[in-house]
């Protein structure tokens, strides 16, 4: 046997007891005549005694032993002179009479301690002693008791979990699909699914009316913080409902994990918000509500007086920052900076100050009076004290990049924090996105995607306006999930894809599956899916999600420890009737 105990569980009820424990050295102090070890494993740490005094032998092996090794330990539990409060065992150690090194370790290249002093780089290729230290245990406990409480709320709504195919189709999330060569058909590939979308569309026709899946789903897309190449959701599809039942058995799976695995209760039901409140209010459509700061349309307010670049605009914005009026030349130089970085794309940064004295000042004195400045913060409903931030430019852009702004003024202002939840839905999306680029409409969601009936009239002689019976679960500014309530008829979904320029043979190419099945009684259905590493990542308090898989990608979507992607054999291009000619 190699142990009695584990090295978490171990307290004064069992002092006196002979135990064995196994484990790895996580650090050794020899003190002369003692020497401690604690001996961790995936359960605790439990320090190990040896007595100079008592066996000199031992004493002088343990003093051999490296950080890393793997022990095993056979002594007696006493109580501890010197108590330890941080640890559950810190009211004990174990006087050790028989050591057994079970295995030697080189020494690791960086320390196994909750903050290590290994780089990323490092620590991703040695990721399996990376997972050795505490917050990364923790958080892959904590994802897998996620994954359970989700099928336990899921089984007990009935929902059945189904396994679909990994090697695929292409499907219609919008990113690029990875492919996979296929031997037995030259020429031919698979993809992997960027979601199982179309699949729990045929599960819906077959009648299974509630699926879900905890799915890996592969996307080949520019990778963030939030961002894997392959990914997890939690994937489902209900038959026979319309949108309020969707929002209201997902709201209930989320509530569900907040209170079995955070103990935090929701009293009101979540808000609702529509897209256009979302992008006019909060410049994005994943608005975080731990804080406010809307962003206020001003541009009727301040035009006509003589400033180019608000009488030129399109559009002028401000938000409001509370108990902000003493901000220093450098802090406003530094906001400039920020809004124009490239990725936030504006020209330049109009503020105005309220001062604790009743004092008005603005960037822009030259054109504007004091009564001006004032009925600009009576819009903005600021106060003495307050700050004022103004954006002009392009609607769209403008919006996005006051949306950002208030983010960051919400950082630098300790708004976000990390023990706030706040989720919303997201509704009323537009259904179709105009892109100037290729001058064509794309879906804003995918192209199953239901339009609201009140709506359909528009489809074809103004598409824009045509909303989508699509939702967006959003926590604290990210999107944890999303989804629709789809087209279920053959007719409405070949206008669909009309609409978004598929050729009848391209859709009959891509899709044809789906369309062939509605054919034959498809069933009113909709469903939605969740980002699980996300929301894992939200829960732990972590802004990676790489820090809640076990094995992650790096930003260049490299596996870091097998370092893959990786050349493959000629013996392999040839049985797969491939060959490869890199663009220079
Ligand atoms: P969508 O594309 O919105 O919808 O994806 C659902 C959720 O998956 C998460 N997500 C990701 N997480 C990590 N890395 C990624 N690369 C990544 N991409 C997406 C997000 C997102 O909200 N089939 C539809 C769902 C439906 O209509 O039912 C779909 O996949 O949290």
């Amino acid at each position: 046997m190699f142990r009695t105990h584990t090295c978490g569980e171990l307290s004064l009820k069992s002092i006196e007891q002979t135990v064995t424990l196994s484990g790895w050295v996580q650090r050794s102090r020899d003190l002369g005549g003692m020497t401690f070890i604690d001996l961790r494993d995936r359960y605790g740490i439990t320090q190990l005694v040896f007595n100079m005094d008592q066996n000199v032998a031992l004493c002088g092996e343990a003093r051999k032993l490296g950080r890393e090794y793997v022990i095993q330990a056979r002594g007696v539990v006493k109580e501890r002179s010197n108590k330890n409060p941080k640890i559950p065992t810190g009211d004990i150690e174990i006087f050790v009479e028989e050591l057994r090194v079970l295995n030697k370790s080189e020494v690791p290249p960086f320390t196994i301690e909750d903050v290590s002093d290994g780089g990323d780089e490092l620590r991703m290729k040695y990721r399996y002693l990376d997972l050795r230290r505490a917050p990364l245990r923790r958080n892959l406990e904590l994802r897998h008791r996620m994954a359970q409480e989700v099928r336990n709320y899921m089984d007990s709504q009935k929902f059945i979990e189904i396994e679909t195919p990994v090697l695929m189709k292409s499907t219609p999330e919008g990113a690029r699909d990875f492919v996979v060569p296929s031997r037995m058909n030259p020429g031919q590939f698979y993809a992997l699914p960027q979601s199982p979308q179309q699949l729990k569309q045929l599960l819906m026709v077959a009648g299974y009316d509630r699926y879900f899946q905890i799915v890996k789903c592969f996307r080949d897309e520019d990778l963030r913080a939030d961002r894997q190449p392959e990914f997890t959701q939690i994937d489902c599809e209900m038959a026979f409902v319309d949108r309020e039942d969707i929002l209201q058995i997902f709201e209930g799976m989320t509530r569900h994990l907040f209170k079995s695995i955070k103990g935090i209760e929701f009293k009101e039901p979540f808000t609702r918000m529509s897209f256009q409140e979302a992008m006019s209010s909060y410049g994005v459509d994943k608005p975080d509500l731990r804080f406010g700061m809307k962003i206020k349309e001003i541009t009727g307010a301040v035009k006509g007086k003589g400033f180019q670049v608000f009488d030129s605009a399109e559009y002028v914005g401000a938000i409001c920052a509370a108990g902000c009026s003493e901000y220093s030349r450098k802090e406003l130089d530094a906001l400039t900076d920020f809004v124009k970085k490239p990725q936030i794309g504006a020209k330049g940064l109009v503020y105005a100050k309220y001062g604790q004295d009743g004092s008005l000042k603005s960037s822009v004195d030259k054109f504007f009076t004091s009564e001006d400045l004032k009925n600009w913060f009576s819009t903005m409903e600021g106060a003495q004290g307050d700050l004022i931030l103004i954006l002009a430019g392009d609607r769209k852009k403008t919006l996005s990049a006051l949306g950002e702004l208030r983010l960051e003024m919400g950082n630098r202002l300790g708004l976000r924090k990390d023990d706030v939840f706040k989720p919303l839905w997201v509704i009323d999306f537009p259904l179709l996105e105009w892109d100037e680029e290729t001058k064509r409409w794309y879906a804003m969601h995918h192209p199953f995607t239901s339009p609201m009936d009140e709506d359909v009239a528009y489809f074809e002689s103004d598409p824009g306006r045509v909303r989508a019976k699509a939702y967006d679960l959003v926590i604290n500014g990210t999107e944890m999930g999303g989804g629709s309530i789809r087209i279920f008829n053959k007719e409405r979904q070949q206008l669909m894809f009309k609409v978004l320029g598929f050729s009848a043979e391209e859709a009959e190419m891509k899709f044809g599956f789906l369309m062939n099945a509605f054919r034959f009684g498809a069933p009113p259905h909709g469903g939605i899916a969740f980002g699980f590493d996300r929301l894992t990542a939200l829960f732990a308090g972590e802004s990676s999600i790489r820090d809640v898989i076990a094995f992650p990608k790096n930003n260049m979507g490299r596996d870091m420890m097998m370092d893959s992607p990786s050349e493959i054999s000629e013996e392999q291009f040839k049985e797969l009737s491939i060959r490869v000619e890199l663009k220079k």
